[in-house]
């Protein structure tokens, strides 16, 4: 990503990740990142080029191991013949399934690591939201869908149906239940996002229990019946650079 007059856009050309590289490796004060990832494939350069600056940073040890993320399979299959690649970070949560389609089954036959993010779908399945939650400053929520009404009310009403299996059946909740269900889909890592060390505290609820295929389906009706109209994550997709002059001519 870089970042350029107050906005955010999508970056993913050969200089710009070896100057980002060099810069973390000063601002870290280290010879070496253990896994570097492509934030977001850019669509103004070619996905080759941005493979090729990655093997080019393992070969010199610069990172030990290469990560792409918010990449389809097509995109990875194209990523792989340039370079290798070791870990996937999709989005994906009880409420944001897409990757279980093709990419999560790509990653299960090809070898790869997924590293998981929005375990908590922002905070939603936490369980400690209220309709009434006011979110401020630059929070992410102010523009997500799933926050605004009438939707927030279906989302919550999930979590609340998800918390009470949780509590009757394994003497869980909701916290736990979303990143229990996570591994035992299959994911290799779930992110879990927390503002501090206090909020990591349930991650000792999620071992040592497993949510069997009637537990799934059970969830699956849960979903179905709580939420009437889904939205993904695609809000959070950053916008790519203006097209320069010169590729907008050519195409
Ligand atoms: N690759 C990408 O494009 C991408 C995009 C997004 C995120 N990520 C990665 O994924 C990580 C997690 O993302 P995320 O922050 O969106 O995910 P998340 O885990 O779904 O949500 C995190 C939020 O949940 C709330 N929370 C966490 N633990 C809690 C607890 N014990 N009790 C109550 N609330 C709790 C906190 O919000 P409040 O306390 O404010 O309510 C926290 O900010 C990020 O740090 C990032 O590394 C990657």
């Amino acid at each position: 990503m870089e970042w350029k007059d107050g906005g955010v856009f999508r970056n993913a050309s050969r200089d710009h990740i070896l100057r980002e590289v060099a810069d973390s490796l000063r601002r870290l004060r280290t010879d070496y990142i253990d896994i570097y990832q492509v934030h977001w494939p850019d669509p103004l350069v070619p996905i080759e080029e941005t493979a090729e600056a990655m093997q080019a940073l393992l070969d010199q040890g610069r990172i030990r191991a290469i990560g792409v993320s918010n990449f389809s399979v097509a995109q990875i299959e194209r990523f792989r013949r340039v370079a290798k690649l070791h870990v996937v970070q999709p989005p994906y949560n009880l409420f944001e399934r897409k990757i279980e389609k093709e990419l999560l089954p790509y990653c299960r036959e090809s070898g790869l690591a997924s590293f998981t993010y929005g375990a908590l779908c922002r905070g939603l399945l936490s369980g400690k939201l209220q309709e009434d939650a006011h979110f401020g400053g630059d929070d992410l929520r102010l523009t997500d869908p799933k926050f605004q009404p009438p939707r927030f009310t279906q989302y919550l009403t999930a979590v609340r149906h998800l918390d009470q299996f949780a509590r009757q059946h394994y003497g869980k909740r909701a916290i736990h239940l979303a990143v229990r269900w996570l591994l035992d889909q299959g994911a290799t890592a779930a992110l879990w996002g927390a503002r501090h060390p206090g909020q990591l505290q349930p991650i000792d609820e999620v071992f040592g229990w497993s949510l069997d295929a009637a537990a799934k389906t059970e969830i699956d009706r849960i979903l179905r019946e709580s939420i009437t109209d889904p939205v993904g994550p695609e809000f959070l997709s950053p916008p790519p650079r203006s097209k320069p002059a010169v590729l907008e001519a050519a195409q």
